[in-house]
């Protein structure tokens, strides 16, 4: 990247702090959509829980309905939204499977009821019943009673690695402002789009 063209992970960061600066109730909201092996798309929101050069990083049990998707089409489209500040950012690209040392330092800062919450769900599965998830839970805590709780194999982070990502603001008489950043060889070709 030249010195002259702006980073856009760096305003990915630097509009996620703007926003919790003004009240924000969720910044690290992120809705992700992906896309079924039948060329379905679905979304749902993660928690964004790291913005690193490489990209955004959220965390999941990969044998998720999203983590399915992933594992056989990478491709991934997520999108922040600050009420606070009027801004949208609208991200496109590939998830990465990081690795599980990643998973294991968060995991170490998560409470022990997400923990035991996350070893006793199979997300995305079907459940017969929420009593027998919460005695599924339950019998857990009872076995784990004063050790970690080990992280599962499968509940692990994905880097979304940007290939496009679209900086909105929002402007008086809807005359919005779009600025959109395309990866290149080296860095980002900047546009505009008409909103
Ligand atoms: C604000 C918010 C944050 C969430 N954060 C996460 C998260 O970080 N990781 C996760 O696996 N699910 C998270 N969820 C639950 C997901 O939206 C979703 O229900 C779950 O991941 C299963 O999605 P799937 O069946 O499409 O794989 C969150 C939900 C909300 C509303």
């Amino acid at each position: 990247m030249n010195k002259t063209t702006p980073d856009p992970l760096k305003r990915i960061a630097a509009w996620h702090a703007a926003a919790a600066r003004a009240g924000e109730k969720q910044p690290d909201a992120m809705t992700i959509a992906t896309i079924a092996a039948d060329g379905a798309p679905s979304l749902r929101y993660v928690l964004l829980k790291g913005l690193s050069a490489a990209g955004l990083v959220f965390f999941t049990d990969t044998r998720s309905r999203k983590g399915r998707d992933l594992a056989h089409d990478p491709r991934i489209a997520a999108a922040l939204r600050f009420g606070t500040t009027g801004r949208q950012i609208r991200v496109e690209g590939l998830a990465r499977l990081l690795p599980a040392e990643d998973a294991n330092i968060y995991w170490e800062t998560r409470p022990r009821t997400s923990r035991l919450s996350a070893s006793a769900s199979f997300q995305s599965a079907p459940l017969l019943s929420r009593e027998l998830l919460v005695a599924r839970r339950d019998a857990l805590a009872e076995r784990l009673a004063g050790r970690v709780v080990p992280r599962p194999a499968a509940w692990l982070g994905y880097c979304i690695e940007p290939g496009r990502i679209e900086f909105w603001t929002q402007k008086p008489g809807r005359l919005h402002h779009r600025e959109l950043f395309t990866r290149i060889l080296r860095g980002w070709r900047i546009s505009l789009l008409q909103p």
